[in-house]
């Protein structure tokens, strides 16, 4: 089968396409001749070195498409979502042992782009009981996880600040300055920035507000000192790691490709790219300049 495969960390160069034996399918998991492959931010922060990755192996974590073998044979000629937390995805065929059936009408392209941001944005927001009249700060709410944490928090009354590397969101988080331009009063905040200078944001907090830290798009986890937590009764919740906050979105994923189904969460594709042009659905991602998913058709 072709695959990607990387070798060592730098550009998208390190990157290749090569021809790799077929996967096979321990216990459990499920084999699946892939239609479409998710390319997320964090993925490109993986490959240029700056989170430590293994030894070379297949890349990529996300994927849809129709299962050929499973443990139950029901389950074959089914189309499923797939995650793997150690690769593989960047495939003809992956076998994972994370999976979920991919409602009846979705496209492989909109499962993919779907299944992990809208099912981790129903979990933060579950986890961080967004409620009516609150008012929540979505950061990089041009992204696939911010893209649906926006939009849950205004579906439950929510009062939404976003976020993002344009004109189009409340605040140009470009600015280096942004967290100045944050309003006072803010209830919950979707960290994913992350930084020494997220500890601005404290001084915008109601009392009691919820931060949900989950991400570090900047390349550095986010810094609050915690005596400014304890004088407001500021909650600050690390959400994520697979057996933490990852069995949560795992069970909160058929309800949230349920959303995406019934038109009620419809997912951003930004473009799609055959799987050839791996590299340059990396590039694209890096540029920021896309709104949405970037996804690989292998
Ligand atoms: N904790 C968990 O369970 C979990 C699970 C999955 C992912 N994550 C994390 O969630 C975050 C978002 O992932 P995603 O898949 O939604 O991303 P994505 O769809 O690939 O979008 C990338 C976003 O990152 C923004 N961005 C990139 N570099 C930035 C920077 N230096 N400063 C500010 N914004 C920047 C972009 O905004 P602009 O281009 O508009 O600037 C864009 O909105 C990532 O950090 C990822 O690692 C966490």
């Amino acid at each position: 089968m072709r695959a990607v495969v990387q070798h060592g960390t730098g550009g998208p160069e390190v990157l290749v396409v090569e021809d790799r034996p077929e996967p096979a399918r321990n216990p459990g998991e499920v084999l699946v001749r892939t239609e479409a492959i998710g390319v997320p931010f964090y993925e490109t922060q993986l490959r240029s070195g700056l989170i430590p990755a293994g030894p070379p192996s297949v890349f990529g974590h996300e994927a849809a498409g129709i299962v050929l073998d499973a443990d139950d044979p029901n389950l074959r000629g089914k189309r499923v979502v797939t995650m793997s937390y150690t690769g593989g995805a960047y495939a003809e065929v992956v076998a994972a042992s994370q999976y979920a059936l991919v409602p009846g009408g979705l496209s492989p392209e909109l499962a993919v782009a779907a299944a992990v941001p809208a099912s981790v944005a129903l979990a933060l927001i579950k986890t961080a009981d967004v409620k009516a009249g609150e008012t929540v700060l979505v950061e990089a709410a041009s992204g696939a996880i911010g893209g649906f944490l926006a939009r849950l928090a205004e579906q439950r009354g929510a009062r939404v600040v976003t976020t993002a590397g344009n004109t189009e969101a409340d605040i140009d988080h470009r600015d280096p300055d942004w967290r100045q331009q944050v309003p006072e009063g803010i209830d919950v905040v979707f960290e994913s920035i992350g930084g020494p200078r997220a500890a601005e944001l404290t001084a915008k907090l109601a009392p009691h507000a919820r931060i949900l830290a989950y991400g570090m798009l900047s390349g550095e986890f986010p810094v609050f000192p915690v005596a400014g937590l304890i004088a407001r009764g500021i909650t600050l919740i690390g959400f994520g790691g697979p057996d933490a906050y990852g069995k949560r979105v795992a069970a909160d994923r058929a309800e949230a490709l349920g959303l995406v189904a019934d038109g009620t969460l419809p997912p951003v594709i930004d473009r799609t790219y055959p799987l050839a042009d791996v590299a340059a659905a990396h590039a694209r991602v890096e540029s920021r300049e896309g709104v949405g998913k970037v996804v690989l058709i292998p």
